[in-house]
Parts: C-alpha cells; sequence; structure tokens
C-alpha cells in the first residue's frame, strides 16, 4: 500500500503567481542576517510611530479582562459610529453606522472578503493597471475573470469603462478604484467619480474604493470620496485603512463604508472566517479618528520633505519624475538604458549593490514594468543615503557595460 499522501492544491491556486515582493524580502531579511543595513524603500510599511494617545489607549484597555473575549463581528458599534462621524465632518456623507459600516481586519482583508461575496465564475472585474496586488487577486480567487486596462487619464479611464461595458456580455460587474492611487499617486477628481457613478447606473456595475490613501495628500490638493457623489451609495463602497493614516499597519485595522446591500454581503461572508478585530484594538481605534486629525497632518508633512528630497535627488540624478499629489511613494521610470534590465532585475542589483530594497514596477502588473515604486517610510538623511548608493552602484554598472562584464538585459547571462 501506497503510504503517501499527494498534496493537491485547489486549482485557483495555479492563477496565483509567485508574490514577487516575497522575493525582494527575502533578500532583505538574508541581508538584515548578516548585519548588513538595507535601506528600505521598498514596502509602504510605515516606520514612524502610532500617535501616543492611540497607544496608551490601547495599553489601558488591554488590561481589563472583558477585552479578551471574542469582540463584537464586524466592529464595536462606538468605532462605527465614530467612523460614520468621520465621514460626515470630512466628506458631508450621512451614514447611519450601523448597517452601511462595517470593521476589518486591515482593508486588504476586507477587499478580499468582499471579492468573495460579490464574485464568482463568470463574472466579470474592471481593474485599471498598474494596480495594488489584492485588488486583482482577490477577484482572481474568487473566481471572476480580470480585465485589466491602462489606468490612462480620467478621460481615457471612463471611456474605457464604458466600451469595455458596451462590448462585453455579461456586461462586468464589478469596477475596482483606488484613488488615491498605489502605485501611481495619482489622485480622482470629484468629477471623475460623479461619471463613475452614472457609468454605473448605466450598466449595472458595482464600485469599490480603495481609499486607504484617502488622508495623505500633498500641496493642498484634496483627496475627495466617492461616497460624497450623489447616488454612490447605490453602487458602491469605499475601504479605508488605520494602516497608513495613523501608522498602525500592525494593528490591523480596517473598514468598509456604503451601500448597505454590499456592507451585509461582507459582513455575511466574514460571520464565516472570523470573529473580529481585538476589542482594545478598536477602543484605540476611536481615539485615532476622534483625536488625531493633527497627527495626520504633522506625518503627511514628513511625508511630503521625504517626497521633495527623493525626487529632487532623483532628479539630479538625470531621472524623470513627477511628484506625486498623494500616496505614500513615488513612481518614476527607470531610465535609459538601465531600464533594459527590466525592473525586478534592476531592483535586485539595487539590493546586491547598494543595500537599497525598491519595489520593481513588475509587482504592479506588465504595465509596471520599467518603473520602480520607492516608499516614502525612511527618514530624510537615509534616503540621501540610499540615493548615494544607487548612484555609486550605477556607476559600477557602467564600467562594467563597458567592459562587457554586465549585459543590460533582464535576465544576468547565464555561465
Ligand atoms: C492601496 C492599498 N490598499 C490597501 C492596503 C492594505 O492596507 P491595510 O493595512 O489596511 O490592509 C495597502 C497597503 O499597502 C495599499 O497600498
Amino acid at each position: 500500500m501506497n503510504n503517501e499522501v499527494t498534496i493537491r492544491f485547489a486549482e485557483r491556486m495555479s492563477q496565483l503567481p509567485p508574490y514577487l515582493f516575497g522575493m525582494i524580502n527575502k533578500i532583505k531579511m538574508e541581508k538584515r542576517w548578516e548585519g548588513i543595513d538595507v535601506i528600505d524603500l521598498g514596502m509602504g510599511n510605515p516606520m514612524d510611530p502610532t500617535p501616543n494617545k492611540v497607544t496608551e489607549k490601547l495599553c489601558e484597555v488591554a488590561v481589563d479582562p472583558k477585552t479578551h473575549r471574542y469582540p463584537v463581528a464586524g466592529g464595536m458599534k462606538n468605532l462605527k459610529r465614530e467612523i460614520a462621524l468621520f465621514y460626515k465632518r470630512k466628506y458631508g456623507v450621512e451614514l447611519t453606522g450601523e448597517d452601511d459600516v462595517i470593521c476589518t481586519i486591515g482593508s486588504k482583508e476586507g477587499i478580499s472578503h468582499l471579492c468573495l461575496a460579490l464574485l464568482g465564475p463568470g463574472d466579470t472585474v474592471l481593474v485599471p493597471s498598474p494596480f495594488f496586488p489584492v485588488h486583482v487577486y482577490a477577484a482572481v480567487i474568487a473566481g471572476a475573470s480580470v480585465l485589466r486596462f491602462p489606468l490612462g487619464s480620467e478621460e481615457e479611464f471612463l471611456r474605457q469603462v464604458s466600451s469595455m461595458c458596451q462590448s462585453l456580455y455579461p456586461h462586468p460587474k464589478l469596477v475596482m478604484l483606488n484613488y488615491p492611487h498605489n502605485p501611481t499617486g495619482t489622485l480622482a477628481s470629484r468629477e471623475f467619480f460623479v461619471e463613475m457613478v452614472k457609468l454605473a447606473k448605466r450598466f449595472n456595475f458595482m464600485v469599490i474604493n480603495d481609499f486607504a490613501y484617502g488622508q495623505i495628500v500633498y500641496d493642498d490638493h484634496v483627496a475627495p470620496s466617492l461616497l460624497e457623489i450623489p447616488g454612490a451609495l447605490d453602487v458602491g463602497v469605499e475601504f479605508g485603512s488605520f494602516s497608513k493614516s495613523y501608522n498602525m499597519a500592525g494593528w490591523r485595522l480596517g473598514y468598509c463604508v456604503g451601500n448597505k446591500e454590499m456592507v451585509g454581503g461582507l459582513a455575511k461572508i466574514k460571520g464565516y472566517y472570523d470573529y473580529g478585530i481585538f476589542s482594545a484594538i478598536q477602543v484605540a481605534g476611536i481615539v485615532a479618528m476622534r483625536d488625531c486629525d493633527e497627527a495626520i497632518v504633522e506625518q503627511v508633512a514628513v511625508y511630503q520633505k521625504r517626497r521633495d528630497v527623493l525626487c529632487e535627488g532623483l532628479a539630479r540624478m538625470g531621472w524623470e519624475v513627477d511628484k506625486p499629489k498623494a500616496g505614500m511613494f513615488v513612481w518614476v521610470r527607470i531610465p535609459e538604458p538601465y531600464v533594459r534590465m527590466g525592473s525586478i532585475r534592476f531592483s535586485v542589483e539595487m539590493m546586491n549593490r547598494a543595500n537599497v530594497a525598491v519595489a520593481p514596477g513588475a509587482g504592479f502588473g506588465e504595465e509596471g514594468d520599467g518603473y520602480l515604486r520607492l516608499a516614502l517610510v525612511e527618514n530624510e538623511n537615509r534616503i540621501r543615503q540610499a540615493l548615494k548608493q544607487m548612484k555609486r552602484a550605477l556607476v559600477e554598472i557602467d564600467q562594467e557595460v563597458k567592459a562587457g562584464t554586465f549585459v543590460l538585459q533582464p535576465d544576468a547571462p547565464q555561465g
């Protein structure tokens, strides 16, 4: 008798490419184990502290045994009410804070499970590219087909959605938006959202807007919420996150607000998967939402300075770069001749030669290849240092290319 068990994954697993950032992170961790100081511009993982008021509240509440029980699934009433008040205060949106708000274990979990609630085989989702991976793969895992199209200008975006809705049968079921956009830092105008809501009603599709960077906006620009558009509550939801606004990435706290049926669908599916978020974290989240507007302003000022140091430094190296209007990243095209390496090899070379971690644009879809995404999480001095080290690495590459020992192509020559 054969005692061996064959481990067989579900078919959906074959749809998932290796997580590209995993590879870069692995090299980073190996270097750090060796005691090498890697400057990390790779992941949007905030390094600045959570506001004191929030950590103090967590510590105070965490010692109360009542918080050690299973929490209220879907979020505490007071936190949901605070989220509704935030929407009223910032965007003039009227929410009850009951069946139109649900708390999630970070927005990524919420987006994933909402896709599972809304989508299945035979459904089509439209996602602009480049994209944050979960916006595509949550739909893929749910069994839906994903149609990607270049992000482009707002006009082009709307034209593409309209044309795909007319030509595809069955019509797309969902459009996945992410404004402010990761990785490009693009902001949507209010008018864009107005047109999107009109299209949603005309072609009967739902809309999700991932608003994780809604509060990280520079130079007096404003990021409108999808929900402030009349009629938006009929067609969609928006996801918010505590991770970026309040430097609470490890706490895993986010929320989904908007259309009650969609929120209800997420609540139903989450009911089978999880028991909610540690109550002490939820109580601390109330303090963040209620008392930490000033901390956000200070944090955005910090990111804006880092953005300027990084963009100006890259420009001095001869790179063409636009300062992002929002988000935590600089999205920049790798200049000639180095772009011939492709973004993955370029990133690996920067890690190996410069001890600088960057995110290869290819990790955000094919349309992102040729670009890098640089996170604004390291301080200004370390950003300057990273630029110096990258510059040195590029000089080294130039010399090797001249000597014929390095070929500018996506994969290192074998042998
Ligand atoms: C666009 C976008 N959405 C969602 C997330 C995940 O946020 P959370 O920590 O709330 O799960 C990220 C994190 O990098 C992100 O960039």
